[in-house]
């Protein structure tokens, strides 16, 4: 039985809400391996808008959807994403909703301390979301965290949190702010508990039966894989492993439970926050982008960076996530360009080069090599066949895979679901 992962190819924001919904309606089960709140899904279904941060997808058409051990989880954004979409009459029960009993939680802490760093001298601002996840994954690795399960236990809470405080009061008297009073933590957490433990579960066990009963998994990756912790734009990153390997590390699967890596790339290139961006726009090119294509945040409402489809980049990532096919999204942005250019190598110190470097310095330096491709007049919002794109534009696409080495999988050409062009469905591999 295949089960997919769906991952971002850039650096989120993808499109990957609708390709992810129009998957989940075919999965049994839909899994957050990674990331916590920072993500933003938007769904469309019949005309309707669900905005996702932290539960995965597959809660609006109440498949049993699962936020796996990899995953940061703020309980109160939880509870509070969970009331919004009770509001859209989305009802979210513990039979359908289950969360790792060992995946670590955000706690205020976390999200001061992310705000604090971002507001602190120039030079060290990655342009975070400050939703506390990078703080939140220190602790996890820093083996101080606080997990779901503890919520179950809160007469041990008090030691964990010494711990944990005995780390953040330094960090904080450092930065010249209060001390956080132990109590504090302890009535945040507690307030909590019994809102998030009846959705707590041994995840790993249970998708292992899933899977040997032979129920589809859909693995729902978010942000994107230029901002994984390894294998992105460092220290410009998120502080997870956004690349398809997670999926089973983030689940408690192994990794031959995957059969089918989707990777959603947008025929342009966007960035929030800071760090690199070789093809980038600043100027009327990526404010077309921009308007055409509404790039502004779901979650922040933040200004995205727009430039050219840089193929070195989705390339690259072909590799590290291993992507099978792609689902190019956003390609009616293009429309009524007279030139579309693609950043089909980068120029560094006046050699060639066909990937981007590792090292920070390197990746300021590198200067992107372009083919410009004639753009097409007409639109192709909306189209549902091959036959209903402009040859200019079925040229792009095709240039676009050979670049990049992979086959354009489904092509989607607007927001909503049908408009839809489908060359090989994933879960029938
Ligand atoms: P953090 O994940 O909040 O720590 O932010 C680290 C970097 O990842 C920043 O550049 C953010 O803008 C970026 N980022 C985090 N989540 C997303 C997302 O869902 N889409 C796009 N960028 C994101």
């Amino acid at each position: 039985m295949a089960n997919v992962v769906v991952v971002g190819s850039q650096w989120g924001d993808e499109g990957k809400g609708k390709i992810v919904d129009w998957l989940s309606e075919q999965a049994d089960v839909v899994v957050r391996f990674q990331g916590g709140h920072n993500a933003g899904h938007t769904l469309v279904i019949d005309g309707v808008s669900y905005k996702l941060s932290l539960l995965p997808s597959g809660v609006v058409r109440g498949k049993l959807s699962v936020i796996g051990n990899g995953v940061v989880i703020d309980p109160h954004a939880l509870v509070a994403e969970m009331g919004r979409l009770a509001e859209q009459g989305v009802s979210v029960s513990p039979q359908t909703l289950k969360i790792a009993d060992n995946a670590t939680l955000i706690l205020s802490l976390h999200r001061e301390l992310d705000a604090l760093r971002e507001s602190a001298a120039a030079g060290t601002k990655i342009g975070t979301t400050k939703r506390g996840i990078g703080p939140a994954y220190e602790d996890k690795v820093g083996r101080r965290a606080i997990r779901v399960m503890d919520l179950a236990n809160l007469q041990t809470l008090p030691a964990k949190i010494d711990r944990m405080l005995a780390h953040h009061n330094a960090l904080r008297r450092g930065l010249g702010e209060p001390e956080i009073e132990a109590s504090a933590i302890y009535d945040e957490l507690a307030s909590v508990a019994d809102k998030v433990l009846p959705f707590m579960d041994t995840v790993w066990s249970l998708l292992d039966q899933r899977r040997r009963a032979g129920d589809r998994i859909l693995f729902e990756g978010a942000q994107g894989a230029l901002l994984d912790i390894d294998h992105g734009t460092y220290p410009f990153v998120t502080s997870s492993n956004t690349v398809a390997g997670q999926a089973a590390t983030g689940s408690g699967l192994g990794p031959g439970a995957v059969s089918y890596v989707l990777g959603i790339t947008k025929a342009y290139t966007t960035r929030v926050g800071e760090g690199p961006f070789p093809s980038e726009q600043d100027n009327e090119v990526g404010d077309f982008l921009g308007t055409r294509g509404h790039e502004f945040g779901t979650v922040t409402g933040r200004k995205r960076r727009c430039g050219w489809f840089d193929s070195v980049l989705v390339r690259q990532t072909v590799s590290t996530s291993g992507i099978n096919g792609i689902a190019l999204t956003k390609l009616d942005v293009l429309d009524g360009l007279d030139e579309i250019r693609i950043c089909v190598a980068y120029e560094l110190d006046g050699k060639r080069i066909e990937h981007l470097p590792a090292s920070q310095g390197e990746q300021a330096r590198v200067k992107p090599i372009y083919e410009t491709l004639p753009g097409w007049k007409e639109s192709t919002k909306g189209a549902r066949s091959w036959a209903e794109l402009p040859a200019q534009a079925v040229k792009y696409v095709r240039y676009v895979e050979e670049l990049i080495g992979a086959p354009v999988t489904m092509l989607s050409t607007s927001p909503e679901r049908d408009d839809t062009i489908l060359v090989q469905n994933p879960f029938q591999d």
